[in-house]
């Protein structure tokens, strides 16, 4: 009986089993192919009499999506074990190349004007960024009722009662005042360092930025001393045409003191933009340390001499990269500090 061949054949079905598509395929023309089984039945099928034909045809069908669901559960099941078999990674693939961090451009410069003051004999000196009245101020010859003691440009930490405030230093000619304390003639020093100050934040002004101080204490230092040794200094950092111009100026620390200029790095001192069409750009302080100065420090003023001078390091790597906004170097920009990777 045609009914029963089917039960048989749907039981079969059940148990189908493959391992490869090829065998899959064998089994679908086996089944549903033109000389397949199926096609066989329902050849059978019309010789089934009238009474038995509608439970002979529902089988028929039955058999026919369970041979066509089989079939694609198979397949399926075999995509899903190639899948599982593919390596998940191409092992021979070049590896992602590490994208390398670079020296930020201020530590490159910072490290550029220590070199150059370091092959005429001077040495790095530091000092704490909290520093008290005494090693800012005091020492350094301001008087009592000096503005930059005024809150509106100095952060305080602590006020204290005998006045010798703790705060933030504004400056790091306070290294000048320990190194003085601790050591005698001769001296000759440079101190990078952090300061702050209690400024808005704009293009050309910062509450956090960077200076180097130098300092050159021994018998007979004059001012024809200093001015050999930053001229040095300028040629060796913007390039040997450079020139430079003093004009005086006032340091409570300093006397004389003065302000130096570069000839401008853009236009050579033709006058541009940068230099404000005056053919100079103004670097740094400087001066003859105030014999009150020395004496603050536990030197004699009678004995020795010396001279000091203190520049931003932002303004000199402004200057020496081009760089028009001082906050750029603050604020991690990627796209920014990509351009200085060469540095490294
Ligand atoms: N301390 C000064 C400032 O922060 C810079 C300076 C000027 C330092 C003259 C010096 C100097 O040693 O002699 O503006």
């Amino acid at each position: 009986m045609l009914q029963e061949i089917i039960k048989q054949k749907l039981e079969e079905v059940k148990n189908l089993s493959a391992s490869t598509l090829e065998e899959i395929e064998k089994a679908r023309i086996e089944y549903l192919g033109k000389k397949g089984l199926m096609n066989d039945l329902f050849a059978k099928f019309k010789e089934v009499p009238n009474e038995q034909k509608k439970e002979a045809g529902v089988l028929l069908n039955e058999l026919k999506t369970s041979v066509q669901q089989k079939i694609e559960q198979l397949k399926e099941t075999i995509a899903q074990r190639q899948e599982e078999l593919k390596p998940k990674e191409d092992l021979t693939k070049p590896a992602d190349l590490l994208s390398l961090g670079s020296i930020h451009p201020l530590t490159t410069v910072r490290k550029e004007i220590i070199d150059i003051f370091s092959h005429i004999g001077f040495t790095v000196a530091e000092g704490p960024e909290v520093e008290d009245d005494w090693h800012v101020f005091s020492a350094l010859n301001f008087p009592p009722e000096h503005p930059a003691r005024d809150m509106q440009d100095t952060f305080f930490v602590e006020n204290r009662e005998d006045g010798n405030n703790v705060l933030l230093r504004t400056h790091t000619s306070s290294v000048q005042v320990r190194t003085m304390e601790h050591n005698q003639p001769p001296i000759r020093i440079i101190a990078p360092g952090r300061v702050f100050r209690n400024e808005a934040i704009s293009a050309r002004a910062h509450c956090i930025f960077h200076q180097v101080e130098g300092l050159y204490i021994d018998k007979g230092v004059s001012f024809a001393d200093l001015k050999q040794t930053l001229l040095y200094f300028v040629k060796e950092m913007f390039g040997s045409e450079t020139q430079i111009r003093l004009r005086p100026s006032y340091f409570p620390f300093t006397e004389p003191s003065a302000e130096m200029d570069i000839s401008c790095t853009i236009c050579g001192g033709e006058g541009c933009n940068i230099c404000k069409h005056t053919g100079w750009l103004e670097i740094l302080g400087c001066g003859m340390v105030d014999p009150n100065v020395l004496k603050a420090s536990g030197i004699d003023p009678d004995i020795y001499s010396g001279f000091a001078f203190g520049m931003g390091v932002e303004r000199i790597a402004m200057l020496k990269y081009d760089v028009k906004d001082l906050r750029q170097y603050f604020e991690n920009d990627i796209r920014f500090l990509n351009q200085f990777a060469a540095t490294i």
